[in-house]
């Protein structure tokens, strides 16, 4: 790791705090999620009903995995980390990832490293073994995101890319 992106990450532990999504979280992170994907809308819900459908969607499916970083208060970015997720082509529960988003505002800064070490940190202490991900074939910013975490390409599905790496 350089010592910019160490300084970078130290920048993020610092300002930012992670917890536990609540109920009450879910109309700022609906705000969040739709200025998070503009310009990547073919991969996203551009609906708000839909987006607020998947916040909760998120909440049942793993209420611990569901991550909110602050700063001074205010949501800049979440993960949809689900430690109960059966992986069909892994055969076996994974952590699955299945949603990250930061701010645009903020980015560049290792809030979204942070949030995904939470999670890996938050799979393990669940005796999971295994990460797993899709990404948009064209979403090179979180592909190189995601290789830079130590996930590699495992497959795709249409326009969807499997990314997956070792606990
Ligand atoms: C992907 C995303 C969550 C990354 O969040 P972030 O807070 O900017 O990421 P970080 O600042 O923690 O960056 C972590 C690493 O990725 C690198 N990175 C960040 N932006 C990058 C870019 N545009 N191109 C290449 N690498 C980049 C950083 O340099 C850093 O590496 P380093 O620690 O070695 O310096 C954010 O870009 C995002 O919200 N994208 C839109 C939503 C999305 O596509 N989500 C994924 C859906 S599958």
């Amino acid at each position: 790791m350089s010592s910019k992106s160490s300084a970078m990450d130290k920048e993020a532990e610092r300002d930012v705090t992670i917890r536990r999504v609540k109920e009450e979280d879910i109309p700022k992170l609906v705000e969040l999620y739709l200025k998070a994907y503009k310009g990547l809308e073919e991969y996203a819900y551009t609906h708000p009903k839909d987006v607020k459908s998947y916040m909760e969607w998120l909440v049942r499916r793993d209420p611990e995995g569901f991550l909110v970083a602050e700063t001074g208060g205010k949501p800049v970015g979440f993960i949809g980390a689900d430690a109960n997720w059966f992986s069909r082509r892994e055969g076996k529960l994974v952590g699955a990832v299945h949603e990250i988003v930061v701010d645009p505002e903020y980015r560049s800064r290792g809030i979204g490293k942070a949030l995904m070490r939470s999670a890996l940190d938050y799979f393990k202490k669940r005796g999971r073994d295994t990460a797993e991900l899709w990404v948009g074939d064209k979403n090179t910013r979180a592909i190189n995101f995601y290789k830079k975490l130590g996930f590699r390409e495992e497959g795709r599905y249409n326009y969807w890319i499997r990314m997956k790496r070792g606990l």
